[in-house]
């Protein structure tokens, strides 16, 4: 049996960081080596003060806590963290693609093929490598091709291994996860990879496969994840056209056991640097195989849920006398979920921008997210100069200061914390009429409308 003792992970993100602190917690004996180009990112993963980790995830603290330093590291020493170990995890980022063939819908995968000539040059001794980035089916066969050319007669095994963790549940979904999904050629690196899952997961919960399914699997479960999203926000814009109410629906759907009752709560839509990304990578490789109708049947997930977004924002001009010139307008929340500090694709991104376009200003507040990073996603759409950004949008972090002299507020991110706001006060302190519009179904619809708010949500 193939005995793993050193592993190292390419990419200490958001996957690899809690991924690997897990791994790490629960194979005390196996030295677990997180890696990263980014310094600052590393430095704050080895950050004394715990509430410094570059990512936050309820939970993560603990268990960093516990194993970092005994058998978890990390560091910038990529080469000797790939010299030394007997498995290497991939798992960096694998973005859209801006430019070229593929462009806004292909797999970036730069970054990927970075890792594979790395290892390629740097391995002395055999290596298993596991993909544990979301990547489009055949991946491995670059991979294989990249690492059997190295001419050091080192032995490479692939193996797929996909992550299928929630921001915001991240801890307690890798801890217990539904399923670990392993693909690959050879059963001995496949045995050696489930052996390290077995230290917690159920064995029936560890599904083995070929590559390519296990490739394949990914992307197909953040494409019905979605298309659950999206489904349920089509027929929103139909409870309000109708005086169905989406909320009803849903329960009475969600209770068919066949359909099942998660993901099916209306929005203002989804956000994420998975969900967006992973369909277009699946319309791209429908077709580039031909598939134009595969294509076409995936991608209308991602032209519901832009339509969302842009139709929340029209409803606040709209409502509001159709202009919002000058009017301000207070973000609550900003993160694309509760629970967690990252905004890639945050609907409350498109939403801001969509109201800028119409001269609104906006303050924005989240308990999570930096001003920096707010600023920094408004900037990355390229709609307006920097100054301009910075002019119009600005950030506090106060919900109460947010709401203050307000002519409406927008609901972007589920925070629980939202609901219990003396939202009174908040009223007492806005421009009447005083407007809510819940892009989350989240709070009260009964009492902000006894406390005098006009009251907004989706599919209602
Ligand atoms: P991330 O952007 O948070 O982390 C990736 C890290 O890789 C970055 O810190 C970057 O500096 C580093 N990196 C890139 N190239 C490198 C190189 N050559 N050498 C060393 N470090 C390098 O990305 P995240 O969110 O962790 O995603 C990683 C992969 O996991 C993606 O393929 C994503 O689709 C997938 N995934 C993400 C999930 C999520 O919830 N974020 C869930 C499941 C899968």
């Amino acid at each position: 049996m193939r005995k793993i003792n050193k592993i190292a992970c390419i990419g200490a993100g958001y996957v690899g960081g809690p991924t690997m602190a897990v791994i790490a917690q629960r194979n005390p004996n196996i030295d677990v080596t997180v890696v990263d180009l980014n310094a600052i990112r590393i430095a704050a993963w080895n950050d004394a003060d715990l509430t410094k980790l570059p990512i936050y995830e309820p939970g993560l603290d603990q268990i960093v806590a516990e194993a970092r330093g005994r058998n978890l590291f990390f560091s910038t020493d990529v080469e000797s963290a790939i010299d030394q170990a007997d498995m290497i995890f991939i798992s960096v980022n694998t973005p859209t693609k801006t430019y070229g063939k593929g462009k806004g819908q292909a797999a970036d995968l730069k970054f990927i093929e970075l890792c594979a000539r790395q290892i390629a040059r740097v391995a002395t001794t055999d290596k298993i490598v596991v993909e544990k980035s979301t990547l489009p089916v055949r991946t491995a066969e670059a991979l294989k091709s990249i690492l059997h050319n190295t001419g050091n007669n080192v032995k490479f095994d692939i193996l797929s291994n996909p992550e299928f963790l929630a921001e915001g549940t991240a801890v307690s979904d890798l801890q217990n996860p539904d399923r670990v999904l392993i693909g690959g050629e050879s059963q001995e690196a496949i045995q050696a990879l489930v052996n390290i899952y077995a230290t917690w997961v159920p064995s029936e919960r560890i599904i083995t496969t070929n590559l390519w399914s296990s490739e394949l699997s990914k992307l197909v479960a953040n494409a019905f994840l979605a298309q659950r999203v999206s489904s349920i926000n089509a027929i929103s814009e139909l409870c309000e056209v109708t005086g169905a109410d989406v909320n009803e629906v849903a329960h009475a759907i969600g209770m068919d056991s066949r359909i099942g009752s998660k993901f099916l709560k209306a929005s203002v839509g989804f956000g994420g640097s998975c969900f967006q990304k992973d369909i277009l990578n699946l319309v791209y490789i429908a077709k580039s195989y031909g598939l134009q109708e595969v294509a076409d049947y995936w991608e209308q997930v991602i032209i519901m849920n832009d339509h969302q977004k842009i139709r929340f924002a029209d409803n606040i001009i709209k409502t509001l006398y159709n202009t919002v010139n000058g009017k301000n307008i207070a973000f609550l929340g900003w993160s694309f979920k509760k629970d967690t500090n990252d905004t890639r694709e945050s609907a409350a991104i498109y939403v801001a921008d969509h109201l800028l376009d119409e001269q609104a200003t906006i303050t924005v507040y989240d308990p999570k997210v930096t001003a920096e990073q707010i600023y920094a996603d408004l900037d990355y759409l390229g709609t307006r100069t920097s100054e301009e950004n910075r002019k119009l949008v600005k950030v506090v972090n106060d919900p109460y200061i947010a709401c203050q002299d307000a002519h409406a507020i927008a609901v972007l991110t589920e925070w629980d914390a939202f609901k219990t706001y003396n939202w009174k006060l908040i009223y007492e302190n806005m421009y009447k009429p005083a407007f809510v519009f819940d892009g989350r179904n989240l709070l009260d619809k009964k009492q902000l409308n006894e406390i005098g708010f006009q009251f907004y949500s989706i599919g209602q």
